[in-house]
């Protein structure tokens, strides 16, 4: 059908204006990338969020309670079982990796950023070590997906490729793009970022479910036997992935499809989801979508209702993410300046999402000590600053814990090449690899 009458009718045709001055390549691309759109539903999109909020009075929203797993007598067991699996290989990693980064400011993929630890280690590398550890205690490679989007797929691979995959084996890592989703001005009309180009923009973390399916990496992950997949995002230094119990625990459970560990809230006003069950089914409501009175709710004794942080560390049984590559999760709205338009609107789909669809889920407490350090702003709260601060601490820790000796004014760093988790550290290794695997630092 003509392009020119598709687009009238769905109000685009615009995008078509002043074509017939660019090269034959631009006009290729810019028909390509309109292909690549579905304006049908980018008109519904923007006709729905135009008039509807997120969370509606109608809505009922009930807290979503949970245990903390430490000390847990169960943990040493589930931990054994998840080796188990690991040893199986029955166990993969899935980054979402697709972001822009820009509240840190930083140029590159947000993997490839150095925060400024004395090894001088990417959050990619710090990954990439803590696989590695696990691999070899367990002897069986764990396959290793990352997402990305258009924006940064060339820069991450040519930062593994730069480091030679950190030494894991090539044809255990896929990378492959998210897909993206084009500006609308605020008439609703599909922006240009350039004469040949829309203005396309990643598909939120959720497009994660249709990417896995789509570049084929679902099926990769099937062939291989993999049953349990840990989907993480890039920016927590403490991510610990893969976590043996963590999947033990949800191997344990018969019922629940996902699992996803959650850490008490900092503050009301901490910039993170928060689990609740909204209409009767498990969900996280994102901390741009929780109104005030929900935000500021406190029992009796004045704890707050809505106090489980969600902080981007899932577990999937291979069966939901089978059954999410064709399950549509809900779309959001958010009104950004998007190349040089203001108040244009976005559309962007939460991984998060998929927990109602899924219906079925558990909680894993932790706590933020031992597992959640993110890097997200340049200075203040999640800063590099404070990641290498808690990481420092936490590995004191660890050391204190092994009895070692260690400096009091110090903080220290220590390589996931020799531990994973504080495991198999004694002064005599200490001893051996300050200086080594094992760096000390100011605060
Ligand atoms: C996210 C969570 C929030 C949680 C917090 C914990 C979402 C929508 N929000 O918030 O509930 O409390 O982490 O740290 O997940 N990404 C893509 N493609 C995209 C957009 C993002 O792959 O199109 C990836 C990012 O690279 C990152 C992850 O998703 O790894 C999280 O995205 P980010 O935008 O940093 O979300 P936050 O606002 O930090």
């Amino acid at each position: 059908m003509d392009l020119r009458k598709t687009l009238s009718e769905l109000g685009q045709e615009h995008l078509l204006d002043n074509i017939d001055s660019l090269s034959e390549a631009d006009r290729l691309q810019l028909e390509k990338e309109i292909a690549s759109q579905d304006f049908n539903l980018l008109n519904h999109l923007f006709k729905e969020h135009s008039s509807t909020p997120v969370i509606s009075t109608e809505d009922e929203i009930l807290p979503l309670t949970f245990d903390l797993a430490e000390n847990n007598i169960k943990q040493a067991m589930w931990e054994e079982t998840g080796f188990l699996l690991l040893e199986k290989g029955q166990v993969a990693a899935f980054l979402v990796a697709g972001g822009q980064g820009s509240r840190l400011g930083f140029e590159g993929p947000k993997g490839a950023y150095n925060i400024g630890l004395p090894s001088g280690k990417s959050l990619f590398q710090i990954q990439a070590e803590r696989i590695s550890n696990l691999s070899s205690r367990s002897g069986h490679p764990i396959p290793w997906c990352i997402m990305t989007s258009p924006l940064n797929h060339e820069d991450t691979i040519a930062h593994f490729e730069e480091n030679h995959y950190f030494g894991l084996p090539r044809d255990y890592i896929r990378f492959f793009s998210q897909g993206t989703m084009c500006a609308l001005d605020p008439n609703g009309k599909a922006i240009k970022s350039s004469p040949e180009h829309l203005a396309l923009v990643p598909d939120g973390n959720g497009g994660c479910f249709r990417a896995l399916a789509q570049s084929g990496t679902l099926a990769w992950l099937i062939e291989k036997g993999v049953r349990f997949v840990f989907l993480y995002s890039v920016d927590n230094v403490l991510v610990r992935i893969a976590d043996p119990a963590f999947v033990g625990a949800l191997a344990s459970d018969g019922r629940a499809l996902s699992s996803s560990k959650v850490v008490r809230k900092k503050h009301p006003q901490e910039k993170v989801g928060v689990f609740a069950v909204k209409n009767k089914k498990p969900s996280v409501i994102e901390y741009s979508d929780l109104p005030d009175a929900l935000r500021l709710e406190t029992y009796p004794d004045g704890t707050p209702l809505f106090d489980g942080a969600n902080i981007a560390i899932h577990l999937f049984r291979i069966e939901a993410l089978k059954k999410l590559q064709s399950t549509p999760l809900p779309w959001h709205s958010a009104k950004k300046t998007v190349f040089g338009v203001a108040n244009a609107w976005k559309f962007e789909q939460f991984l998060f999402d998929a927990f109602p669809l899924l219906g079925s889920m558990t909680l894993y407490g932790v706590s933020r000590e031992d597992e959640f350090a993110p890097v997200k702003n340049a200075d203040g709260d999640d800063s590099p600053k404070s990641a290498r601060l808690m990481l420092g601490m936490l590995h004191k820790y660890w050391l204190q814990q092994a009895g070692v000796t260690v400096e009091s004014r110090k903080l220290y760093e220590i390589s996931p090449t020799i531990s994973y988790g504080g495991e198999s550290l004694s002064q005599a290794v200490f001893d051996r690899e300050l200086g080594k695997n094992i760096l000390a630092f100011d605060p």
